[in-house]
């Protein structure tokens, strides 16, 4: 099975991710770091807990990392993700302390135990990337270990925090920017699950309602209470996967269309900062026409994706206990 460390802001549709990686036989979930997004980054790290606890993975650390973006003031989405930023589930709370290092020494440890065995660990963020930016500059040795970077963020066409933004480019764009780069200048690929992708897995309520009747505070509850709650807050019949389309993009790479796209981080803008700079246009596939000389990224970017795939992969694996 494929070594994961996932880097969460949980946030209902982190929650949704967790549950499908520390579900999943082809995953092999070997550490969680937090960072504050959705929520402020003790609520996150406490969150995250309850949903590793629901599931009975109390083997895997979770890590607290940075409560702040590099540079601006953090902003939230409890607009989106409740007061406690989880769905306001009144879910019995873990009683898990998180592990004692730094969410960045966390998964520098995770990192250099696999490379000591001859492994690669796969890295999933779904959430402002601080941490990845701060452990790539700080232990750039451990990029041998990491196999690759899939993360949820960013968009080749419109935002939702801003017209332009996404909510994790637009919350740390310094820490996307310093990612893309020290990911491109150590060779580890990249994937962005952007929001191109990102609303078309959908779960019913009446799928969640099902996946409630389940009961017993396990994972299929868990499961239809969150998607519950995001039908509830916007008034709609179904309620995105969210999150846990990239989780769902590392297990199963063909429900996703991509394309290796140059792509920049928009640090400056009026109205744009934060905003994932896809270029598309059509230059048969030679990307040396930046006037300017100066480097970007290619990332492979997720167009399209098959939503009733990823749905199905999704709900085999959260329902039951
Ligand atoms: C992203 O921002 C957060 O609100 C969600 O958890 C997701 O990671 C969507 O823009
Ligand atoms: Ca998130």
């Amino acid at each position: 099975s494929t070594p994961l460390i996932m880097d969460v802001d949980t946030g209902v549709d982190d929650a949704c991710a967790l549950l499908l990686a520390a579900r999943h036989p082809a995953l092999d979930l070997r550490a969680v770091s937090c960072v504050g997004g959705n929520t402020d980054v003790d609520s996150v790290v406490s969150n995250t807990l309850t949903v590793l606890d629901a599931v009975g993975r109390l083997d895997i650390p979770v890590g607290r990392g940075a409560g702040r973006p590099l540079l601006e003031a953090p902003v939230d989405a409890r607009h989106v993700h409740g007061e406690d930023g989880m769905g306001d589930l009144d879910w019995p709370q873990s009683a898990r302390t998180p592990d004692s290092r730094h969410s960045v020494e966390l998964m520098r440890d995770v990192l250099r135990d696999a490379m000591s065995r001859g492994e690669r660990v796969t890295i999933a963020p779904t959430a402002p990337m601080t941490n990845i930016a701060l452990l790539l500059r700080t232990y750039p040795d451990v990029a041998k270990g990491i196999s690759q970077i899939v993360f949820m963020g960013g968009a080749a066409d419109t935002g939702n925090a801003t017209a332009s933004a996404e909510f994790n480019v637009f919350h740390d764009p310094e820490a996307t920017a310093i990612t893309l780069a020290a990911a491109a200048e150590l060779g580890i690929p990249v994937t962005m699950y952007g929001l191109d992708v990102f609303y078309d897995p959908v779960v019913t309520r009446q799928q969640a309602e099902a996946l409630i009747a389940e009961g017993g505070h396990g994972s299929g509850e868990l499961a239809g209470r969150l998607i519950a709650f995001q039908c509830d807050r916007f008034e709609r019949a179904s309620a995105t996967i969210g999150d846990a389309g990239a989780v769902c993009a590392v297990i199963d790479p063909e429900g996703v269309t991509c394309s290796d796209l140059p792509m920049r981080v928009e640090l400056a803008g009026a109205w744009s900062r934060g905003r994932t700079i896809v270029d598309r246009r059509d230059w048969s596939g030679d990307h040396a026409h930046d006037p300017h000389g100066r480097s970007e990224s290619i990332v492979r970017v997720a167009l399209d994706v098959d939503g009733p795939r990823y749905t199905r992969l999704w709900l085999d694996t959260v329902r039951g206990h």
